[in-house]
């Protein structure tokens, strides 16, 4: 098979994570991760396999028609004869897991770059931040059976090949599942590829595990499907939020990444909070734009800043957003987990997190528990105290636990919660803690357990104190 000689071509080459890690170096790798590749360039100017292959299908420019054989490669389409130079037809680039395992190579359309002019509007987009985000999000497990919804170059499936024993691909983009089809061959992956809209091409089924990218950028139109549903607003995502947990097995886990809009008088926690529907859900708010910013970033993203449309589609999009009384939009995380629990959580984290999330999302996604005299509890490794007061004053003006690992959270706290993180290692129950505690601050003991009893379940379910017994 071509695919098996070109798989074979790229690795006696070196055009493999580690090779391209190993040619370029900190600096041009930098840059290239920013899509700059004036250093990649002049860090692969040796002509050697690697070089070539790197300039070819991650730089984009031509390289000499007789410096490889590239017959396999230009039977696949990945690749054309341009004059006496080859250049290429498509993205490929080698990728690597989240947890640094060599996977694969993904196919995608061609990088666009500033000046390129519009994108087509059936592009397949490739590896980049978004998807990376997703993939650092899923949760560490094997699993029997994998849903990738949107899989567009098939990264997401790729990545995740070596822990799901069987994969189904979908996408709307009949594009998307050819070039899915090629990363898959390359990756020596197999999957099962369908053709359809949303949850349409796995209606009545059943997975493990649910993942996708899906198209949630909130547009006056839909005029790139690798970016835009056509549904109005956010509805893209909540209708896949809402419609994920039919098709969860027990104990599975489904993991989006969305969009959703702030809209003036309502309390965006509630409006997502209430998409998700009998399962266990997280929601996590890692950024927020406002309307101009955003109908920036993607008019930046189609390669349409500078173009003569620019301006016009810029005023489309602000009255898009002033007439659905958008205040900002947020992007974000969505983790779903059928545990037999409802348990939603709507919080927002736009600090460095540990990545990936996925080592310990199992974690993260639990419920409030019911703290009693009888509960043990141990505080959580990598919790700090930060005390802030004025210099020489006796007590602190605020004290807070900070964790040092993990999602990093911090929480305001009282004395009470400061004074059992000093305590709790797992041996007594809370009851003779908090009677000494009372002790000691001269409180009633009836008041100290009852603050205790209603402020520990949020302490335990941000992860800063762990239930021994
Ligand atoms: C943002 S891309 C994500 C691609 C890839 N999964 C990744 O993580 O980079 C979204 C994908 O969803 C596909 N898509 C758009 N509308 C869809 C729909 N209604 N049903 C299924 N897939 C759709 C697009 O063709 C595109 O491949």
């Amino acid at each position: 098979m071509s695919t098996d000689r070109v798989r074979d071509l790229f690795h006696q080459a070196g055009y493999t994570v580690d090779g391209v890690r190993g040619l370029l170096g900190p600096v041009a790798g930098a840059a290239l991760a920013r899509d700059e590749i004036v250093p990649a360039l002049r860090a692969s100017r040796g002509g050697t396999p690697a070089e070539i292959l790197l300039r070819l299908f991650w730089l984009q420019v031509p390289v000499p028609g007789k410096a490889l054989p590239f017959d396999d490669l230009i039977a696949l389409g990945l690749a054309e004869r341009d004059g006496d130079d080859v250049r290429a037809r498509l993205h490929v680039e080698p990728v690597e897991s989240p947890a640094g395992q060599a996977c694969g190579y993904v196919v995608s359309d061609l990088k666009t770059r500033p000046g390129d002019g519009p994108l087509r509007p059936d592009h397949v987009v490739g590896q980049g931040g978004a998807s990376a985000n997703l993939a650092q999000l899923i949760v560490h497990r094997p699993v029997d059976n994998l849903l990738d919804l949107g899989t567009g170059s098939g990264i997401q499936a790729v990545h995740l090949a070596g822990r799901a024993r069987r994969i189904t691909a979908t996408d709307l983009n009949p594009r998307a599942l050819d070039l899915a089809a090629l990363s898959f061959a390359l990756s020596g992956v197999e999957a099962e590829l369908l053709t359809g809209d949303l949850f349409a091409p796995v209606e009545g089924r059943k997975f493990d595990l649910i993942v996708s990218n899906p198209p949630f950028v909130i547009a006056p139109d839909r005029r790139f499907g690798y970016r835009e549903s056509g549904l109005p607003g956010d509805e893209v995502c909540r209708w896949l939020v809402r419609q994920a947990p039919r098709h969860l097995a027990e104990d599975g886990w489904c993991h989006l990444l969305a969009n959703w809009l702030h809209v003036d008088g309502e309390d965006w926690h509630d409006r997502v909070a209430g998409w998700i529907d009998g399962v266990d859900g997280w929601v996590v708010q890692r950024d927020i734009q406002d309307p101009a910013e955003y109908a920036e970033l993607w008019l930046r993203d189609s390669c349409e800043a500078g173009t003569p449309e620019y301006r016009d589609r810029y005023d489309a999009w602000l009255d898009y957003f002033d007439g659905r009384k958008v205040t900002g939009i947020g992007f974000g995380w969505v983790s779903l987990h059928r545990s037999g629990g409802q348990d939603v959580r709507v919080e927002e984290l736009r600090h460095a997190v540990d990545q990936p999330v996925g080592a310990y999302v199992h974690e993260v996604v639990r419920g409030r528990s019911t703290v009693t005299s009888a509960t043990t509890l141990r505080t959580a490794e990598g919790v700090v105290q930060e005390q802030i007061g004025r210099p020489g004053a006796e007590d602190p003006e605020r004290i807070v636990l900070r964790q040092t690992r993990g999602l990093r959270r911090a929480a305001q706290v009282g004395t009470v919660e400061a004074a059992l993180a000093g305590a709790c290692d797992g041996d007594l129950p809370l009851g003779p803690l908090l009677d000494a505690i009372a002790q000691l601050t001269g409180a009633e003991p009836e008041g100290v357990r009852a603050h205790a009893e209603a402020v520990m379940p949020d302490l335990i379910a941000d992860g800063f104190f762990d239930i021994i017994g």
